[in-house]
């Protein structure tokens, strides 16, 4: 299976910003981390973007070519629209994820523009919760060929 790992704005910044919410990994470390979890083996296409419209362009491009997406699209998680409705267009399955526990949060982090039309939500187990959500995605994929 290819997955698309997609992380938005200020994701670049892991390991520095706001370090009691987000930890020390960097997105370096984070991708790592999914790699080695799943023995290396995994087909893992990793993109990052602070841009709105280079998020949606990465999105259409993989129509076609990408099984499932991992997508932590940060701040546009309560604000864009375009992002949901390019997920829909394309419609390949996806998990959102959060590395923090947005619903402990401020009132404006609990409203998400995706999470209707998400496969699952997974919020608040740092950064493991990308390593969670691959791996609910290959079971998620391995169903459908049931
Ligand atoms: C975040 C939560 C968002 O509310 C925030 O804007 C982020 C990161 C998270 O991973 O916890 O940038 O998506």
């Amino acid at each position: 299976y290819k997955f698309l790992v997609l992380n938005g704005p200020n994701l670049n910044l892991l390991g520095i910003r706001e370090k009691s919410i987000y930890g020390d990994f960097t997105l370096d470390d984070l991708i790592e981390k999914i790699y080695s979890n799943f023995d290396n083996r995994l087909d893992l296409v990793n993109f990052q973007s602070n841009s709105e419209s280079d998020l949606i362009d990465r999105i259409h491009e993989s129509y076609k070519s990408i099984d499932f997406i991992v997508i932590n699209p940060a701040a546009y998680t309560h604000t864009s629209i375009a992002i949901r409705d390019a997920l829909m267009a394309v419609s390949i399955p996806f998990i959102e994820v959060h590395i923090s526990n947005i619903h402990k949060r401020e009132a404006f982090r609990h409203n998400s523009y995706l999470s209707d039309i998400a496969v699952g939500v997974i919020c608040g187990f740092g950064t493991d919760g990308y390593v969670y959500a691959v791996e609910s995605g290959i079971n998620y994929l391995k169903n459908l060929e049931k």
